[in-house]
């Protein structure tokens, strides 16, 4: 998506340790006009298959979410992050292990929000090692809900999520691809540029 690419060239800033720092327009300060033109471009992506659920995870997939869930005209469910496993029965739960912040954590979401019927697709606003999007995926799967697939804002093409991903078999969109970042010169490649 170029104009997504062009923002990330034009604000995004390279972090040490291989971040991208987009906190201008996508996950601290948010550009809704920018997210109303990502909610569209995934809804063309996704034109072809049926999708009634929108299901994300806490924090900052939410408001990217609740925006492409409005282009789809179906409800946004996010999962929460918990260190208490609830034992009541009344969740789905899965496990998630951050690399980045080092520390394993429960993601529940309410079986009155997902189950046999729905078709969901999973959107989140970055993809790096593929731990949040295997336990959303895992969550859909132990709700007997079905998979339509994944919207990812920006994928991080040198860490291994995105082959993990799709080497499960699961449809996944990534509106820009970073191959590869300098921290130094500041230069972005993305997937598709170096043609
Ligand atoms: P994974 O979910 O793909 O396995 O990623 P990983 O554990 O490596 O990343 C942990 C968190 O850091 C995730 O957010 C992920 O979205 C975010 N992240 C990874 N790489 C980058 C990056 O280059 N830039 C930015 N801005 N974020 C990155 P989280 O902690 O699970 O959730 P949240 O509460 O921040 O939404």
């Amino acid at each position: 998506m170029q104009l997504l690419k062009e923002r990330i060239r034009k604000d995004g800033k390279i972090m040490a340790g291989n971040v991208l720092k987009v906190d201008s327009f996508l996950n601290h300060q948010m550009d809704t006009e920018l997210f109303q033109e990502i909610g569209k471009e995934f809804r063309r992506r996704f034109a072809d298959v049926q999708v009634n659920k929108i299901l994300t995870i806490e924090a900052s997939g939410i408001g990217i979410a609740c925006v492409v869930a409005q282009s789809f005209h179906v409800p946004v469910v996010f999962a929460k992050k918990t260190k208490t496993k609830n034992i009541a029965g009344d969740v789905y739960t899965s496990k998630v292990e951050s690399y980045t912040h080092g520390r394993v954590y429960d993601i529940i979401v309410s079986k009155e929000f997902l189950g046999k019927g729905d078709k969901v697709l999973l959107v989140d606003d970055f993809l790096a090692n593929g731990k949040a999007l295997e336990g959303l995926a895992a969550l859909v799967e132990e709700s007997g809900a079905e998979l339509a697939g994944a919207g990812i804002v920006i994928e991080k093409g040198f860490q291994v999520g995105g082959n993990l991903i799709r080497s499960r078999g699961i449809r996944l969109e990534s509106l820009a691809i970073v191959e590869s970042m300098d921290e130094k010169t500041g230069t972005i490649v993305f997937r598709g540029d170096e043609a």
